[in-house]
C-alpha cells in the first residue's frame, strides 16, 4: 500500500516536471543544467548562508587546528561551486578547487575577489573521486559541503581524501542526508527523489552519508547530525563535522 502510494506521488510530481525528464530522457538535459546550475546554487547559496551561518562559522572556526607553524592552511575544496564558504575561511589560507563542472569558475573568482583573505592557487576541472593532479599527504585540510550528495561515488571521493591530506590533517564536511527510515521526511525525500536528482544536477536526497564517513576509518571523527532551518526543505537533516586522517 506505501509503496503504490509513494509511485503514485513520484509520478505527480515527475509530471510537474515534465519537460525536464523529457529532455533528460532524449539527453539533452544534462548539458542545459551544467549551464544553469552556477547562477541557480548563487541565489540558492546566498540564501543557505543566511540560514546557517551559526553553524558554518562554529564548524569552519576549527580550521585554525590544522594550520601549519606558519600559519599558513592548505586547503582543498571539492565541489566548491560558487565559493559560498570562502567568507568562513580565516586567513591564510592557500585555496585550490576541484570541481567537475568548469561554469562555476567566473562566480567563484567573483567570490574571490570579494574574499581578499582567501588565495587561490589553482581550479581544476575534475571530479572528486579523481584528483589525480593533487599529491598524496600535500594538503591540511580538505572541505566538502553540499558535494557528497552529487558525487557519483562517495567512497571513491573519501579514499581521495584520505589519500591527499597529510597525516594529522582534517576533512570538514556539511552534508544533507537521508532523513530516519521510519519519518515522514524520509517517506517525501523518496516522493521527490526522482525529480530533484535531474532538477538539482544528478543530487540525491537519501543518501546515509554518515555511514560512509564512519566506514572511512579516519583516525578522530566529530559528527553530528542536525535540522537544518530550511522550513518545508526536504534536505533538511543535515551532518556537520570534521574528521581527522
Ligand atoms: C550543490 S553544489 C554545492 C557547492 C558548494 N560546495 C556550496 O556549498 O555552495 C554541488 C557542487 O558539487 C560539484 N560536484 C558534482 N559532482 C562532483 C564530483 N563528482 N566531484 C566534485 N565535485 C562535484 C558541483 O559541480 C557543484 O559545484
Amino acid at each position: 500500500m506505501a509503496l503504490l502510494l509513494l509511485t503514485i506521488l513520484q509520478v505527480g510530481v515527475g509530471l510537474l516536471a515534465l519537460p525536464i525528464h523529457a529532455l533528460a530522457f532524449v539527453g539533452l538535459w544534462a548539458p542545459i543544467c551544467r549551464r544553469l546550475f552556477p547562477p541557480i546554487m548563487t541565489v540558492v547559496s546566498w540564501y543557505y548562508n543566511k540560514k546557517m551561518r551559526e553553524h558554518k562559522k562554529a564548524l569552519f572556526g576549527n580550521l585554525g587546528d590544522f594550520a601549519r607553524p606558519s600559519g599558513e592552511i592548505a586547503l582543498l575544496e571539492i565541489g566548491g561551486g560558487t565559493g559560498a564558504n570562502f567568507q568562513f575561511y580565516p586567513p591564510g589560507c592557500k585555496a585550490t578547487f576541484v570541481d567537475p563542472n568548469p561554469n562555476f569558475q567566473q562566480y567563484l573568482r567573483k567570490s574571490l575577489a570579494k574574499n581578499g583573505h582567501v588565495e587561490c592557487q589553482r581550479f581544476l576541472v575534475a571530479p572528486g573521486e579523481e584528483m589525480c593532479q593533487v599529491a598524496t599527504a600535500s594538503v591540511d585540510v580538505v572541505v566538502c559541503t553540499l558535494v557528497l550528495c552529487s558525487v557519483h561515488n562517495v567512497d571513491a571521493v573519501l579514499r581521495e581524501i584520505k589519500r591527499v591530506l597529510r597525516q594529522g590533517g582534517g576533512f570538514f564536511f556539511l552534508e544533507h542526508v537521508a532523513a530516519h527510515h521510519s519519518s515522514w521526511s524520509c517517506f517525501f525525500q523518496q516522493v521527490y527523489q526522482p525529480t530533484w536528482l535531474h532538477l538539482l544536477s544528478g543530487c540525491h536526497l537519501t543518501r546515509e552519508t554518515w555511514k560512509n564517513i564512519e566506514e572511512a576509518k579516519f583516525s578522530e571523527l566529530k559528527l553530528r547530525h542536525i535540522d537544518a532551518p530550511l522550513k518545508w526543505n526536504p534536505a533538511r537533516p543535515h551532518i556537520i563535522g570534521y574528521a581527522v586522517k
